[in-house]
């Protein structure tokens, strides 16, 4: 497996093992990390972090769990098996849910890191209200991110553009992964708030996660390259 951190994260939302194997074979793990999510893993399972792994990529393996504690130690515990390199949690399901969590991931030889989502990208404060949560969205960001932190986690998923305020906030070593990212002139798809690599490093996310501007680039691997170069 490589050493190397890196900084970007390509997601892999494909539905099947042949395409998602065709995108994988046009990569470099010296470039990128990858990120495979409930779709693919539903599809394909614990055989292909397996073959990630046999070709030298770093997974992080993004299934978002939240469900009672001894549930979600136990998923965490079977994920670290897989030897990935970060998995992640929904905050939401509480300090002790998280814990669990943690728990989980420290009985393996090799614990991945641990990160929680806030607040889903997907949601609004009319949403939110729905649910019974009627604080302004990015207090309940900050909220669940300084409950993840309190918890011992690594970090948190989120956009770039909540990094003004969340950064000061919360411990220097903290990590962000934030998806949304663009480059000037790309289909933003569904995507409301953007960033370019270089700017979401600039305003300190950790990580980028990527997956369309890459995934269906007339040529991923020269992209990819391109973003490697342009944030290193
Ligand atoms: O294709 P695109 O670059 O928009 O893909 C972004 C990836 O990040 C997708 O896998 C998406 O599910 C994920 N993601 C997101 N927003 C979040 C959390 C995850 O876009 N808040």
């Amino acid at each position: 497996m490589a050493a190397t951190t890196h900084k970007v994260i390509v997601a892999l939302d494909y539905a099947n093992l042949a395409d998602a194997k065709s995108l994988v074979s046009k990569l470099n793990p010296d470039y990128c990390h990858l990120k495979v999510g409930k779709e693919l893993f539903t599809a394909t399972g614990p055989a292909f972090i397996e073959y990630l792994h046999s070709k030298h990529f770093k997974v992080f393996l993004d299934l978002k769990f939240h469900d009672i504690p001894t549930t979600v130690k136990k998923a965490c515990e079977a994920a670290s098996q897989l030897g990935v390199w970060m998995i992640n949690v929904h905050a939401s399901g509480g300090s002790i849910m998280l814990e669990a969590a943690l728990e989980g991931i420290n009985k393996s030889n090799q614990p991945p890191l641990l990160i929680a989502v806030t607040v889903l990208t997907s949601m609004n404060q009319k949403i939110l209200e729905e649910i019974g949560v009627t604080i302004k969205l990015e207090d309940q960001v900050l909220h669940l991110a300084k409950l993840a932190e309190g918890s011992g986690l690594n970090g948190i998923v989120c956009s770039a553009k909540d990094l003004e305020f969340l950064k000061d906030q919360l411990h220097k070593s903290f990590l962000y992964v934030t998806p949304g990212i663009r480059m000037t002139g790309d289909d933003t798809n569904d995507q409301e708030r953007t960033m370019t690599p270089i700017e979401a490093i600039k305003v300190g996310s950790s990580h980028l996660v990527i997956g369309r501007p890459i995934t269906q680039s007339a040529n991923p691997s020269e992209t990819l390259e391109k973003i490697y170069l342009e944030i290193n």
